[in-house]
């Protein structure tokens, strides 16, 4: 993909507690800004590098409560977050490692379901094929000695752009 960046931000998280802190943001960012809840986020890095992990954590500051399954075997989870009026809102979560048949990307719906309403969290989209919408934003993971990772955000779209800024700036009360 060759889509300009519109912004970029290099992060070093020691722990899995930045992983999560950083991850507790963006839902944060979620909750406040309706605009950003259908945005798209695709999440790179070897195995283990965190990006289950990382999403997680997301799903966690977004509300959800129980086991989070990750969608390894069944390519797609689908998870529901309640906004702050209560309304269901919906998270996808995709794990494309599996994937090899670009027909089942139509077979499966994936293409409504990227069109359609909800976050949609992508581990492995590269094996999604080119026919995978442009994400709003990227997270490069990669990991360094112990529990270190370094962090590269890429923000492809105004959306994106937003969910990289948040909470790194005074919330405007
Ligand atoms: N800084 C960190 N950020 C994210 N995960 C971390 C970190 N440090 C250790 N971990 C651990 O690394 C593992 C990452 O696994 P997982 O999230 O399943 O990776 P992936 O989905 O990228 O294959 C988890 O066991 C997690 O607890
Ligand atoms: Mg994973």
């Amino acid at each position: 993909m060759h889509e300009p960046i519109l912004g970029t931000r290099h992060e070093h998280w020691p722990d899995e507690a930045a992983c999560a802190a950083r991850a507790h943001a963006m839902a944060h960012a979620l909750q406040r800004d309706a605009s950003l809840r259908d945005a798209c986020i695709e999440l790179d890095g070897p195995l283990g590098a965190g990006k289950t992990t990382f999403v997680r954590h997301l799903l966690r500051g977004l509300g959800i409560e129980g086991r989070i399954k990750s969608p390894s075997y069944a390519v797609l989870e689908p998870h529901e977050w309640r906004n702050e009026h209560g309304a269901a809102q919906s998270a996808w979560h995709f794990d494309f490692y599996r994937f090899g048949d670009p027909r089942e990307w139509l077979d499966a719906g994936f293409r409504e379901t990227f069109a359609g309403p909800g976050l949609k969290l992508v581990e492995w989209a590269q094996n999604a094929g080119p026919q995978r919408p442009q994400p709003d934003l990227l997270l490069a993971i990669e990991p360094g000695a112990d529990d270190s990772r370094r962090v590269v955000h890429s923000a492809l779209t105004p959306r994106g752009l937003a969910l990289l800024e948040a909470g790194c700036r005074p919330l405007m009360l």
